[in-house]
């Protein structure tokens, strides 16, 4: 049963999980973050910068969930960009300890084999962000994807694609495919943090926690994990 904690806001949530990432932080000074991106996480991201302060983040290391494929990695809502922006740079991280999957056409093969293997070097992943998408994906991991899933190359759904135009010009600008930490990857991780805002993410919160457990939600794979902590606003959690 994962710990439901309802907050008054975003920022409030961004407040708490930020307490818990400077406290990992200040007992284990390697700690590996597992890094979410989308709008939910940012409450998460701007919070810790006071948090930090004095604490040597020097070590700390960092592995995003997802990145499009075939998207230029400088290009501004690359994963890659969109991690420097509002992780590694704000918090003054090692941009050569935080990685994310390489998206590039070129050796995209095996790119999900090798992000495997760099996050097993690193002892795996202490806390790992999530948000929901409204369709219940997390990572990349549209319904349908195997519970067992590690880090390979997706094709996203319209809807996604359509909730992510707005960090481009036009849906067609939105590329295809995307490689992602499978479901596989994120359930061992340590600690799942959850966090989801407003009214759209109600069913699939809802879905996530309290529903079935199924590839149709893939958050649902959640409820397989031992340390869970979901945090939501009251909107999100109107449908619990
Ligand atoms: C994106 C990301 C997910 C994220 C989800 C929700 O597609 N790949 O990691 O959780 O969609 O996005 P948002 O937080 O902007 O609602």
């Amino acid at each position: 049963m994962a710990e439901i904690i309802i907050v008054p806001d975003a920022a409030a949530a961004g407040g708490l999980v930020a307490d818990e990432i400077a406290r990992l932080i200040r007992t284990r000074p390697d700690a590996v973050l597992g890094l979410a991106t989308g709008s939910t996480p940012l409450p998460v991201y701007e919070a810790l910068p006071p948090r930090l302060a004095g604490v040597n983040v020097s070590r700390v290391r960092g592995f995003a969930l997802d990145e499009y494929v075939g998207l230029d990695p400088a290009h501004p809502e690359s994963y890659r960009s969109v991690i420097t922006r509002e992780v590694v740079e704000p918090l003054g991280l090692d941009p050569a300890l935080v990685r994310t999957p390489s998206g590039s056409l070129d050796g995209i093969a095996h790119a999900g084999e090798e992000y495997e293997a760099a996050i097993a070097a690193a002892g795996g992943v202490d806390l790992q962000i999530l948000g929901i998408g409204t369709d219940g994906h997390i990572g990349f991991n549209e319904p349908g994807s195997s519970f067992a899933s590690r880090t390979r190359v997706k094709t996203l759904t319209r809807q996604t694609r359509e909730d992510n135009a707005r960090f481009f010009d036009t849906i067609d600008d939105v590329p295809m495919h995307c490689i992602t930490q499978g479901l596989g990857t994120i359930l061992a991780a340590r600690h799942l943090v959850l966090l989801a805002f407003g009214a759209g993410k109600a069913d699939a919160v809802a879905g996530a926690v309290e529903g079935p457990v199924t590839a149709s939600l893939p958050g649902s794979a959640v409820q397989l994990h031992p340390h869970v902590t979901v945090v939501v606003d009251e909107a999100a959690a109107s449908a619990l």
